[in-house]
């Protein structure tokens, strides 16, 4: 039988960099964090093939922490993909992270498969929300691919995660985004940011998966704010022509002493 090889995504989140690369998210400081994940992927660089970075790239929106993030993932020499998240400054990004392997292309095919990467966010807000106009481009981009098995990727959680605190500021019409999803049955998976922890769940044959951040680690089921003593990790993914796949969540060994306390964020 012949042996059809899978491309390997990486999906990077929430490294929240700042213009400084000494400043620090609760106690860690991210730009540290970020670049232990970095030297982890060069260990298996042969064997990638696409980075996928799911929102709050930057922490504060600056131009420099974007290009701190360009430099960082420019060793990796990898294609990569960004979408925004609730810290992010949509315009900025599109003008600095568009640059050499850098794309701001949101809707591109690879391996097979089709990607489609959603703006969720809205000015000045923690939520997400998908504008009027996001999801008939959705609509328009799933009727048009309708042969290849089809990822999505969202900054916001269009499930409640069990944690009333982050639970608000979950995709708010999540109702919508569902029902368009449910007319193409090619749609596989959906890849989302945001909860800063490891998640699945599914629905309707798609899986949904919730990604841990580069930096701080959020307390799985915690009504109130607490942080995770879990380590920064990253998210692999091999994906078949068939429109099969693998994943998992890999972690880096790096410590720090978190402020455990929701000032900051
Ligand atoms: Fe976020």
């Amino acid at each position: 039988m012949k042996q059809v090889s899978p491309i390997t995504i990486v999906q990077l989140t929430d490294m929240h960099l700042f213009a400084s690369e000494q400043q620090q998210l609760l106690g860690i400081p991210t730009t540290d964090s970020f670049h232990t994940v970095i030297e982890r992927l060069k260990e298996f660089r042969e064997e990638l093939d696409l980075l996928l970075l799911t929102g709050d790239l930057s922490g504060d929106g600056t131009a420099q922490s974007y290009g701190n993030l360009q430099n960082l993932m420019s060793s990796l020499f990898l294609p990569s993909y960004w979408l925004p998240g609730n810290h992010d400054d949509f315009a900025i990004m599109s003008e600095m992270l568009n640059l050499g392997l850098v794309s701001r292309r949101k809707c591109f095919e690879r391996g097979g498969w089709n990607f489609i990467l959603l703006d969720s966010s809205v000015a000045g807000k923690e939520h997400g929300y998908l504008r009027r106009e996001t999801l008939e481009w959705l609509d328009l981009q799933l009727s048009t691919i309708v042969d290849k098995p089809t990822a999505i990727a969202i900054h916001h959680p269009p499930f409640k995660v069990n944690s009333r605190w982050l639970d608000k500021s979950s995709l708010q019409n999540s109702e919508e985004f569902l029902a368009i999803l449910d007319k193409y049955p090619q749609v596989r998976l959906v890849l989302f940011g945001h909860i800063h922890q490891e998640f699945y769940t599914q629905r309707r044959g798609v899986d949904y998966l919730g990604t841990p951040s580069t930096c701080v680690q959020f307390q799985p089921g915690s009504n109130k704010f607490a942080l995770d003593r879990k380590t920064p990790g990253f998210r692999l993914m091999k994906l078949y022509p068939n429109g099969t796949w693998e994943s998992w969540v890999e972690r880096v060994p790096y410590y720090f002493h978190a402020v455990f306390a929701a000032n900051g964020y």
